[in-house]
């Protein structure tokens, strides 16, 4: 036995060497850090707040004469068009249901919102990272909505949004800005055009900011590039001036990358039957946002792909691009707060998967501080202890959206009324393991609150994964810690327990 230790202990060292080396091997390593998303308020139901703000800051605006109205937005033609991506799109995925959809005239921001243009307005910069023509960012759909209405205030336009305690409510016959709709959005990124991007092949980095070492179908292309037609390039982990890039055919810039944009949809499957003009879900938890951000792979770039977050979710890697209307329309539309009851964490679980012990690793600092639960999502066919073919097998199964069998069963599930959900950031995403327990266990109204284990791209799409797949829980401010997370781990995992409000020992 004792012959064997050294060889066991070489064996371990190539393992973990090649996991380092994959995912951080084109990483700048002072960009990344332990990071607890911003603080949102996943508790406050009411909109109190933002009606303070809106009334504040209205009463400093000396409206301009809207007469003189020379905003630069883009007329947009409406037609009818595929909405959606076809089947044999690939990365595709099933919410992205092909259909046909009619929009009227409007005009769109050829930019997204800079935040030299959100401070202007609202008196504040909550960006992550900070530059006049940077696109603003870490702000909420409800902050979008205000912006909105402020834009309009000062343009002399009557604003769409009347924000209301526990609502919000677009008049769609107001001339002012606001949201584009998702039938909107996708309609004037793709400017015509049916393919996955709207450009002739995939984005590289030359073409859009985002995580361009991962290009469209870099997955199942990791290990010979040969076949990818847009090849990695090394990702500028921020973002970057908007309109840095050439614009689509309608002349708007940044539709794919830089930042993600929030659409006014709830988030929910598309109704086939509501072609014209279309406004989404009438009841949701989560609004649509979309495009991809310079923190996205290829694959979430795509003029379909549909992300999803509640209306005070932030994320530096998602912003605002604004439209506003061209032709007359009627009716009103009132988007209800999501109606979560206050959590009071009284009974926490901390459940997580962990294929190389990172995530592992954060759990037990978890459950140190908190002294909860702590259970590990084990599979009835666990995936391979080699890497390479555990990358593979990985992305295949998330490709397919597959739901691998739990070996674990929870018996005691509904006790509980806060989850403490930990994952590898796999392919930007879930483990499929994790898809799985969110299908098999009712999550209604259970507070999920994610924490991440990452090799540079920090949540990716995860949090969207899980708002989309438990749709009825309240989410709360995510953790992501760069693999094993250093020496500032016990500090980070404290304050991202104070800003959850979870009780530690
Ligand atoms: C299949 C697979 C896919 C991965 N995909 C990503 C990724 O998209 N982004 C990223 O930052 N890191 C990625 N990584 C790196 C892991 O997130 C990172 O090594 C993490 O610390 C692993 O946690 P664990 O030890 O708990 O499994 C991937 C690792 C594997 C095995």
């Amino acid at each position: 036995m004792k012959k064997l230790l050294p060889i066991v202990a070489i064996v371990l060292m190539i393992v973990f060497a090649s996991v380092a080396y994959h995912f951080t091997k084109r990483q700048p390593e002072n960009i990344i850090e332990n990071t607890a998303t911003v603080a949102l308020s996943p508790q406050a139901n009411s909109n109190a707040e933002q009606i303070k703000k809106l009334n504040e800051k209205t009463a400093n605006i000396t409206p301009q004469n809207s007469a003189e109205l020379n905003d630069g937005f883009v007329f947009i033609q409406g037609q009818s068009f595929q909405m959606g991506s076809p089947i044999s799109e690939n990365w595709r995925i099933d919410d992205e249901k092909q259909h046909a959809v009619t929009v009227s005239d409007f005009y769109i921001s050829p930019y997204e919102t800079t935040q030299q243009e959100y401070q202007q307005m609202t008196g504040e910069n909550p960006s992550e990272r900070q530059g006049v023509d940077l696109p603003v960012e870490n702000v909420s759909w409800l902050d979008s909505i205000v912006f909105a209405n402020l834009k309009s205030v000062q343009a002399g336009l009557q604003p769409a949004y009347e924000i209301t305690e526990n609502s919000v409510i677009w008049d769609r016959s107001a001339n002012g800005y606001r949201l584009p709709t998702e039938a909107e959005w996708e309609y004037a990124t793709r400017a015509g055009t049916k393919t996955p991007f709207n450009m002739a092949i995939a984005p590289s980095g030359k073409e859009a900011n985002f995580y361009s070492d991962y290009p469209y179908e870099i997955e199942e292309n990791y290990f010979d590039n040969s076949k990818l037609k847009a090849k990695p390039q090394r990702s500028r982990y921020q973002t970057i001036a908007v309109g840095s890039f050439a614009a689509n055919a309608f002349g708007l810039y940044d539709t794919h990358g830089n930042v993600n944009e929030w659409c006014w949809d709830f988030y929910g499957a598309y109704d086939t039957q509501a072609t014209v003009n279309p406004t989404g879900v009438a009841h949701g938890t989560r609004h649509v946002y979309r495009g991809g951000g310079w923190n996205d792979f290829g694959k979430n770039l795509r003029s379909a792909y549909r992300g999803a977050g509640q209306s005070a979710f932030k994320s530096h890697n998602l912003g605002i691009r604004l439209v506003r209307n061209a032709q007359n329309l009627d009716g009103k539309i009132e988007a209800k707060n999501e109606a979560f009851s206050p959590v009071k964490h009284e009974k926490i679980l901390i459940v997580f998967y962990s294929w190389g012990g990172n995530t592992r690793g954060v759990a037990r600092e978890i459950q140190k501080q908190t002294g909860a639960d702590l259970l590990e999502i084990q599979m009835v066919k666990p995936y391979s202890d080699d890497y390479n073919t555990c990358l593979m097998q990985a992305q295949d199964d998330q490709h397919t959206q597959k739901r691998p069998k739990l070996a674990i069963k929870i018996n005691n599930f509904e006790e509980y009324d806060t989850v403490l959900l930990g994952y590898p950031n796999w392919w930007a995403s879930i483990p499929m393991p994790v898809a799985t327990l969110l299908e098999e266990y009712d999550f209604s109204g259970k507070m999920i609150i994610p924490f991440a284990s990452h090799g540079g791209g920090r949540m990716g799409q995860s949090v969207s994964a899980i708002a989309k797949l438990a749709p009825n829980a309240p989410l709360g401010n995510a953790l992501s810690v760069h693999y094993s997370g250093g020496s500032t781990l016990p500090q980070d995992v404290t304050a991202w327990l104070n800003a959850n409000g979870i009780p530690t020992k």
